[in-house]
């Protein structure tokens, strides 16, 4: 997937980057890192927010704001080579959090997430599995929170959606810990 021309996005990010960062890594933990997540996953989430499948109120606006389909490709490709900074999480600190995603939890039903997601986090873009590694914590748990209450509702085929209403707090705090620290 390469469709869009980061330097058109560069020209076009002014706005994003106010939350965003510059390079797409955010301070703030509340906002995700775009930096180095996979051009097709950026584009389908710009144009969900855009078609109303992922709702947020600041970025349902933000995305509305882009002038056309071209502009979130480039946006998208812009952010897509920017490279991503190291995680607040501690990969090595919760232990339940790698074996879950590594293997994860048949008494619970949760597959391993790495089937999707890569053993060291960084997706498949060819498949619009985003990347995870190096993601801030307090964004990774608001994510799962949302898709196990049905809240983020724009993955194709309810897989987050099942795998999150499976999963306790707990699991959920190991997890994001790990794969931030990835
Ligand atoms: C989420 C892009 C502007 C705050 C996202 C996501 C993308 C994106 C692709 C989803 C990331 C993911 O799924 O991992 C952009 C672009 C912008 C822009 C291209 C400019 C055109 C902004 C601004 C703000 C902001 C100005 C702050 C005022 C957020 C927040 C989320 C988010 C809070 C998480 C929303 C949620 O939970 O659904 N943005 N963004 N963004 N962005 Fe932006
Ligand atoms: C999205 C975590 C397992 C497929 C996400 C996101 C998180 C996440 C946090 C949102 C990323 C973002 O907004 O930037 C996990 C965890 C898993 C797991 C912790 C294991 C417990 C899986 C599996 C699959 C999968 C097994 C494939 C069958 C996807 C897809 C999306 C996604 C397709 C993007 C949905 C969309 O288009 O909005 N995952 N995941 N995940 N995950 Fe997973």
């Amino acid at each position: 997937f390469a469709k869009g021309d980061p330097a058109k996005g560069k020209s076009l990010s002014a706005t994003c980057s106010a939350c965003h960062g510059a390079d797409g890594n955010s301070s703030n933990p509340e906002w995700p890192k775009l930096a180095g997540q996979g051009e097709g996953y950026l584009a389908k989430q710009l144009n969900d927010y855009r078609s109303g499948a992922r709702v947020n109120a600041v970025m349902s606006a933000q995305a509305g704001l882009i002038a056309s389909d071209e502009d979130v490709e480039h946006l998208a490709a812009y952010f897509a080579s920017q490279k991503t900074t190291a995680g607040a999480g501690d990969k090595d600190k919760v232990e339940e959090g790698r074996l879950i995603y590594k293997g994860g939890k048949v008494s619970a039903k949760i597959t391993a997430c790495a089937a999707c997601h890569g053993p060291t986090g960084v997706g498949n873009d060819a498949a619009k599995f985003p990347r995870l590694a190096g993601q801030h914590t307090t964004y990774l748990l608001a994510q799962l929170k949302a898709f196990r209450s049905g809240e983020r509702a724009n993955d194709a085929g309810k897989m987050m959606r099942n795998i999150a209403s499976k999963m306790s707090d707990t699991d959920m705090d190991a997890i994001v810990e790990y794969v931030s620290g990835l």
